[in-house]
């Protein structure tokens, strides 16, 4: 039997590499499952190379390449097994003929311990030294991965809801208090819950701008004003008295301030955190818990949401509180409403997720570590393509999503987007129907916003 090169899946070949590297991590050397696996990757690039004479795999902008020709990657799974190798820092394995068993075995060593303990020697070498010599790996950057970062702009650019701009400029200040130990302004925290409330979380424009692709590195505080704002729509949603609100909103607004005693180089670092750096990140959350519970006049459940809120309600996540303490439910109604704005918001070395596939990472999580109700309302609350969303029409028309109707979340009105970026006048309503009962129009995709594009233009004006 031959295996046409081509036909080579290299998501399936990196696959079994990744997962090999795990077992080697696991399991004592001649392990079954490692033999199993390593038998496996050995057998399906050997077939590979006996046709070809090399095999390259190239991850490049996070698509698997193989032999230069790109391959398609359908599942989050998928992607997942390429950010674990460019996580490591590895975007090339060229592989030539020749190659044994026992090579194939230390590499997948060799890159488990790559992640525990980095080496600042060239990467070459250290191959060698393991007899590796078929194999080389390329743009291998242990500790430093700057080399793909992006710069994104620190906040928001281009002009913003008024009231929207205010609450950031107020939490920035309030963070900036705590960080060089002034401490909390109880008159500003309520002021900014006043505001977040009353204005922001009833104004589509700021909706909009919280809602949609955040093309900015998502600093503490304006995540703080994005999750409280989202905290918010999830308790309208609800059906949350006065009194409840403004509790959630005050402990969705503080529930990472104990990110201001984290290391700058730590929350800004352009790569993935290592152990260490990782249980230091971690502590924000008792770190927030410590600095809340000393402030008088602040609401009793505020340091108990920055306690809990990177807790799942199976007992997963941090800090351990033992099995029997489940978060409170409003720590768990923040957890859903920061887990989609970290998600939809860029970090340097992360592109910004679109609104859908942040929602589905949401239905993922629901049941274990997340409330399945709480994800529920939320996606309600957004409906499937939120404001500020830039999308397609079946029709080719390209429209900016200016409001939302729960019934028909499929459908939102749109203002469509014209020469220059400009708003074409008036709005497109994607919900009507022809006589026959078909849509007019279907939305088809979401789109990331293209560059000089006002998203506030279109939603002030509508
Ligand atoms: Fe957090």
């Amino acid at each position: 039997m031959t295996t046409e090169p081509h036909k080579l899946d290299p998501v399936a070949l990196l696959k079994g590499l990744v997962s090999l590297r795990r077992l080697t991590g696991l399991y004592p050397p001649g392990h079954p499952s490692i033999e199993q696996k390593l038998a496996e990757l050995d057998d399906s690039v050997q077939r590979h190379i006996q046709l070809a004479s090399a095999l390259r795999l190239d991850v490049i902008h996070g698509s698997a390449h193989l032999d230069g020709v790109p391959f398609r990657q359908d599942s989050e799974a998928q992607a997942q097994i390429l950010r674990e190798l460019t996580d490591l820092g590895v975007d090339s394995i060229h592989i030539r003929r020749g190659v044994t068993r026992y090579e194939l075995l230390a590499l997948s060593e060799f890159l488990w311990q790559l992640k525990e303990a980095p080496s600042g020697e060239p990467i070459d070498i250290q191959l060698a030294t393991r007899q590796i010599v078929h194999i080389s790996l390329g743009r291998l950057v242990p500790l430093d991965t700057r080399w793909k970062t992006v710069q994104w702009p620190d906040g928001p650019t281009g002009p913003l809801d008024p009231s929207y701009e205010l609450s950031l400029a107020l939490t920035e200040r309030t963070f900036d208090d705590v960080m060089t130990g002034r401490g909390i302004d109880l008159g500003t925290i309520r002021e900014i819950v006043h505001l977040l409330i009353q204005k922001v979380a009833a104004s589509n424009a700021a909706l909009g701008q919280i809602l949609a692709v955040k093309l900015y590195e998502n600093l503490t505080y304006c995540h703080s004003v994005n999750v409280a704002t989202l905290s918010l729509l999830i308790g309208k949603q609800l059906g949350f008295d006065a009194t409840a609100t403004a509790a959630l909103a005050e402990a969705a607004l503080l529930h990472d301030i104990g990110k201001t005693r984290i290391p700058l180089e730590i929350l800004k670092k352009p790569s993935a955190l290592d152990k260490r750096e990782r249980k230091m990140m971690e502590a924000h959350t008792t770190y927030g818990a410590e600095i809340l519970v000393e402030v008088d006049g602040l609401r009793p459940l505020t340091p108990t949401v920055a306690l809990e809120h990177h807790r799942g309600i199976d007992g997963s996540g941090y800090p351990e509180l033992g099995e029997a303490a489940g978060p409170h439910f409003l720590s768990q109604l923040v957890s859903v409403a920061d887990i989609y704005e970290a998600m939809t918001g860029a970090r340097s070395y992360q592109e910004p997720a679109m609104p859908e596939q942040a929602c589905l990472v949401l239905a993922r999580l629901a049941g274990t570590k997340l409330n399945t109700a709480l994800v529920k309302a939320f996606v309600n609350a957004i409906s499937f393509f939120p404001l500020g969303s830039v999308v397609r029409t079946d029709r080719d028309e390209l429209g900016v999503v200016v409001r939302t109707v729960a019934s028909e979340p499929l459908h939102p009105v749109i203002a469509l987007i014209g020469a220059d970026c400009q708003r074409v006048p008036g709005e497109v309503d994607t919900s009507i129907r022809l006589i026959s009962g078909q849509y007019e129009r279907h939305v088809v995709e979401t789109l990331r916003p293209q560059e000089g594009l006002d998203i506030n233009q279109f939603l002030v004006a509508s």
